[in-house]
């Protein structure tokens, strides 16, 4: 039978978490930690990366980024003080790729990284070198070394055939190949392992990396004997650099709403991937999406009638929350705006009560997202410190992401929450630090440490 439509004051009670359940999640999360490094293969993956940056470190080296939404290939030059030049070109994945074949996807990718080659800056650097690629895959991989890893399975909405199961590694060396692309590949890193690493180039205590972009993870450093699921050999380095794949986590201990649940149930992946669903950029636009249409059917919003084209999934995106979240108060023009021309309601139709209830379902989840991405952090500061509360050491947290980025408030709420968890009043040793393009930078910085 269909839940109840919940008010307002309902929704925002199952969606706005105070202390006590902070701490619950948290706890679900350690649990979860340790599970994944105990056996679950899925989670806790090790990324072989033993080697953190000094930041003095010098010379130009490549990166090839492949995200949920874009393809970004790069020459990245450390300049020795922390500092890092980039030179990029990103490309957005077209549809069919994401649903095609892995030969076309991968022969696009060697198409874009020969266009970043030929750019003179680029062409000038290179000139005469020996060259090194770092990769950084924002998909699951279960790495079995650095430069070789078989494609776990696929969110984000991607089906390619031909790639689960298989190393990123060969497919895009064969690529190379056939396009006389002639770069070593020493290293493939999730994104969130490659973020931490470039935010470590500028500053040796980051201890986590967080993604909260298109999909979402996170990565820490863990002692490798604490990996009871993996048997590494004699004299391995002593601590390593874990992908979390914390978005398959939660489903024992998040409570979900009834929209939740549907978004889930009518994905292309249900089961799959519990917390992402509830926090990342490609799923808010939906929920908020979803709840509207509940509200239109059972509780009048807009006087029962559906604005035009709002019935289709995934129509309200992440883009227009975002847009709608940085109006003021005093004039909620963009709001206005996707209401009434994204999607098809007529002006004289919008109250400015229902114009309210809408703002205040786009603050629920992105603001319930926030809090999550700050759960995340603390209760990977808890899994390396031993505490939230008493920190003696300076820690950072690196963090990247279109919706950290680019969502009103939202690394202002997700500090907030942080220091509610460590039950204090401004930020002191620990600190939620935005880095941009970290998976491309890193998986240069990774090439680089792993080039000899
Ligand atoms: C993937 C992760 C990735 C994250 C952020 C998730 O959907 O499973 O591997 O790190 O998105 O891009």
């Amino acid at each position: 039978m269909d839940e109840p439509t919940p008010s307002l004051v309902e929704l925002e009670k199952q969606t706005a978490f105070g202390k006590r359940e902070l701490e619950e999640i948290l706890n679900g999360f350690s649990r979860s930690f340790r599970h994944g490094l105990d056996k679950d293969e899925n989670t806790m993956i090790p990324s072989f990366v033993c080697r953190l940056p000094t930041g003095t470190e010098t010379g130009t080296y490549l990166a090839l980024d492949l995200g949920g939404t874009n393809l970004r290939v790069a020459a990245v030059t450390l300049l020795g003080d922390g500092k890092t030049e980039i030179e990029h070109k990103q490309y957005p994945i077209p549809e069919e790729l994401k649903n095609g074949d892995a030969e076309s996807l991968f022969n696009w990718i060697a198409d874009g990284t020969k266009s970043l080659l030929d750019l003179p800056g680029v062409k000038a650097k290179i000139a005469d070198k020996e060259l090194y690629m770092g990769v950084t895959f924002s998909f699951p991989i279960k790495q079995t070394n650095i430069d070789k890893g078989k494609v776990m399975k696929m969110g984000k909405s991607f089906n390619v055939s031909g790639l689960v199961d298989h190393d990123v590694i060969e497919l895009l060396r064969d690529a190379f190949d056939r396009q006389e692309i002639k770069v070593n590949i020493p290293a493939i890193v999730n994104d969130t392992v490659g973020t931490l690493v470039a935010h470590a180039y500028k500053d040796q205590n980051t201890i986590v990396s967080i993604i909260v972009g298109t999909g979402t993870n996170a990565a820490c450093i863990v002692e490798s004997r604490e990996i009871k699921k993996h048997v590494f050999k004699p004299n391995f380095p002593q601590t390593m650099i874990v992908n979390t794949e914390i978005s398959l986590m939660g489903s024992d201990f998040l409570k979900r709403t009834k929209y939740d649940k549907i978004l889930d149930s009518q994905s292309s992946s249900p089961g799959f991937q519990p917390f992402e669903k509830m926090v990342s950029g490609l799923y808010l636009g939906e929920l908020v999406r979803l709840t509207i249409v509940d509200y239109v059917k059972n509780l009048n919003l807009f006087g029962g009638v559906l604005p035009g084209g709002m019935e289709v999934p995934y129509s309200f995106t992440s883009i227009q929350m975002s847009n709608i979240e940085s109006d003021k108060s005093s004039n909620p023009e963009n709001l206005v705006k996707v209401l009434t021309e994204d999607f098809k309601l007529p002006k004289d139709s919008l109250s400015n009560e229902d114009m309210l209830k809408v703002r205040e379902l786009v603050k629920r989840y992105s603001h319930r997202s926030a809090q999550l991405s700050a759960v995340v952090a603390a209760s990977l500061i808890k899994f390396q410190c031993g505490d939230i509360k008493e920190i003696e050491r300076e820690v950072r947290i690196a963090v990247d992401g279109s919706v950290y980025h680019h969502f009103n408030k939202y690394s202002f709420w997700m500090a907030k929450t942080l220091r509610e968890i460590q039950d204090v009043k401004e930020d002191k040793k620990v600190k939620l630090v935005g880095i941009k393009n970290g998976g491309c930078i890193g998986a240069a910085i990774i090439a680089m440490l792993y080039s000899h």
